[in-house]
């Protein structure tokens, strides 16, 4: 999928989005058919165990972004800004940008409303394709004071409303929106001519994002009512992992068919 087709998308079809941050994952998401993959920031939770995003560095997401575009050749890649990649200059946020699409991103994310929307212009016009991110914007985690529903209140549906607008004039092509009040998210969805992408936003917005670790289930210790395990990974490498370390004890492995009984790596 292009933008154009990511775009053209709104009111015909859902759109599917993963996170991912490495070759394999990028892989088989690609081999599924998922329409983009999110190299998400929760990268510093999910791969560095980090207690949330905030300690993430561009380093860390350029790695993790050059991995994914070179497992998955053929999918839309979004690189999501860490924290301080952009909120400190207008043009360490444009080089920041640019460094994600010179390693193989098609577009960036970054979080946030009327706060960006004059970075999110500057960057279009600059030929790179924004995502916004509205609702719960893990990075503001210390000013929220954890990781509350959004859109409960008169004040933060205003905020809301006033951010798709703004963000969807400054030119993102697409926008999350995490942890809303359903009703919101589909008010949101009908106001904007660009796709919202739901976490925990509910069934009305144009698409669908959720966490690699999650949809698998491979983080167990996370599991809000948004999420949909599609899979119990964790379980499944615990046990194949118990069975290798019982085998290795007990002598079961490697067994004969493992072994190179002459010759090895040379035939
Ligand atoms: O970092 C991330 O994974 C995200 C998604 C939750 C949208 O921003």
């Amino acid at each position: 999928m292009n933008i154009r087709q990511i775009i053209n998308s709104k009111g015909k079809r859902k759109l599917s989005m993963v996170t991912a941050y490495s070759y394999f994952q990028a892989k088989m998401a690609e081999e599924a058919g998922i329409d983009m993959m999110l190299v998400g920031d929760s990268y510093g939770n999910t791969i560095l165990g980090y207690e949330n995003t905030l300690p993430v560095t561009m380093e860390e997401m350029l790695i993790a972004v050059s991995a994914v575009r070179r497992g998955a050749p053929n999918t839309f890649v979004i690189a999501d800004m860490p924290f301080l990649s952009y909120q400190v200059s207008e043009e360490k946020a444009i080089e920041n940008a640019g460094r994600f699409i010179k390693v193989g991103a098609n577009a960036v994310k970054l979080e946030g409303g009327a706060e960006v929307a004059g970075l999110v212009k500057k960057l279009v016009d600059f030929g790179i394709p924004v995502m916004g991110h509205l609702g719960l914007t893990p990075q503001h985690v210390n000013v929220i004071g954890g990781y509350r529903v959004q859109g409960k209140t008169d004040k933060s549906v205003k905020r809301l409303l006033e951010g798709v607008k703004l963000l969807e004039e400054a030119g993102v092509f697409a926008i999350v929106l995490e942890l809303v009040v359903e009703g919101i998210a589909k008010k949101l969805t009908e106001e904007t001519s660009v796709p919202t992408i739901g976490i925990g936003a509910g069934r009305y917005c144009d698409g669908q994002v959720l966490v690699w670790h999650d949809l698998l289930g491979i983080n167990t210790e996370f599991s809000p009512r948004f999420v949909k395990r599609y899979a119990n990974l964790r379980k499944d490498i615990v046990d194949a992992l118990k069975k290798y370390n019982e085998e290795v004890k007990n002598g079961e492995f490697p067994g004969p068919e493992n072994v190179f009984e002459s010759g090895g790596f040379d035939e």
